[in-house]
């Protein structure tokens, strides 16, 4: 299953995608976690230590890489460069594979509008596209609050999109938002899951004010993602609770993307 996980900044985009990529690895289940949020430490919520976090290189960010594969010039602006460039081996030569997850960091690409052409986006984007239909493994996708990653051509074939909400309208406008833009790409099974709950009542104003959008299920608020957060940790290691939840999510999203 290809899922792609956004939402509004701060909603626990982040602490869902590393929590998933753990339940699924430890299924067994061949995983691949994308961070594409230049703003994010997705290796942290999966649980890689933080004297290994330094082995993480942001693939935009490798200019010999992105001038190999691309043909493009280092350094200098325009010029040509292939637009179909080989991806197919750097899901396995460049990720940190950590608790069963493999881990990839897209990093941060010049910004050009929705459809930037420079080398780096251009290698991100025919990656993504081969990561979409590559057999046999699940891919977890960070995305950024910004949606970039919406372009055409990456994120329609994911089998699910869920939006993170915490209670709170401007989180609930940014997921009507996000449907809208996913919906103008031919995406239409666009699902929620809410975040920092405390009571039913926040249950409540999220399942409501996201309607029609199916809500696969919660997180409640806990002092264990804050800690885990502090000690750079992965929640999923110290929250057996947190683990159930996460497991109920998935089942969900399963019954719905089936
Ligand atoms: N259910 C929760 N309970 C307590 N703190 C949470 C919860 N979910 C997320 N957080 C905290 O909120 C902050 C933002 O979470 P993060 O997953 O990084 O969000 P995003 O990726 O959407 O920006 C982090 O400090 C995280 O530890
Ligand atoms: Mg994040």
């Amino acid at each position: 299953m290809k899922i792609a996980i956004s939402g509004k900044g701060g909603v626990g985009k982040t602490t869902l995608a590393g929590c998933l990529a753990r339940h699924l690895a430890d299924q067994g289940q061949t995983v691949l976690a994308i961070d594409a949020d230049p703003d994010s430490n997705l290796p942290s919520a999966v649980g890689v230590p933080p004297e290994r976090l330094g082995e993480v290189q942001p693939l935009a960010a490798m200019k010999d890489l992105v001038a190999e594969r691309t043909g493009a010039q280092p350094g200098t602006m325009g010029g040509m460069f292939k637009l179909n460039p080989k991806v197919d081996d750097i899901p396995d030569r460049f990720c940190l594979e950590h608790n069963g997850v493999k881990l990839l960091t897209l990093g941060t690409v010049p910004k050009g509008g929705g459809g930037c052409l420079c080398p780096e986006s251009t290698l991100l984007r025919v990656l993504m596209r081969h990561l979409m239909v590559r057999r046999g493994e699940t891919v977890i996708v960070d995305m950024e609050a910004g949606l970039e990653h919406l372009a055409r051509g990456s994120t329609e074939s994911m089998d699910a999109f869920v939006v993170v909400v915490e209670p709170g309208q401007r989180a609930i406008q940014t997921a009507h938002q996000i449907r809208r833009l996913a919906s103008d790409l031919g995406i239409r099974r666009v699902m929620v899951v809410g975040n920092k709950i405390r009571d039913p009542e926040d249950q409540e104003v999220i399942t409501k004010g996201v309607a029609p959008m199916q809500v696969l299920g919660h997180l409640r608020l806990r002092d264990s993602i804050r800690q885990a957060d502090r000690e750079g940790v992965s929640p999923y290691d110290l929250d057996p609770s947190l683990r159930d939840e996460v497991a109920g999510i998935y089942e969900a999203l399963c019954r719905v993307a089936d």
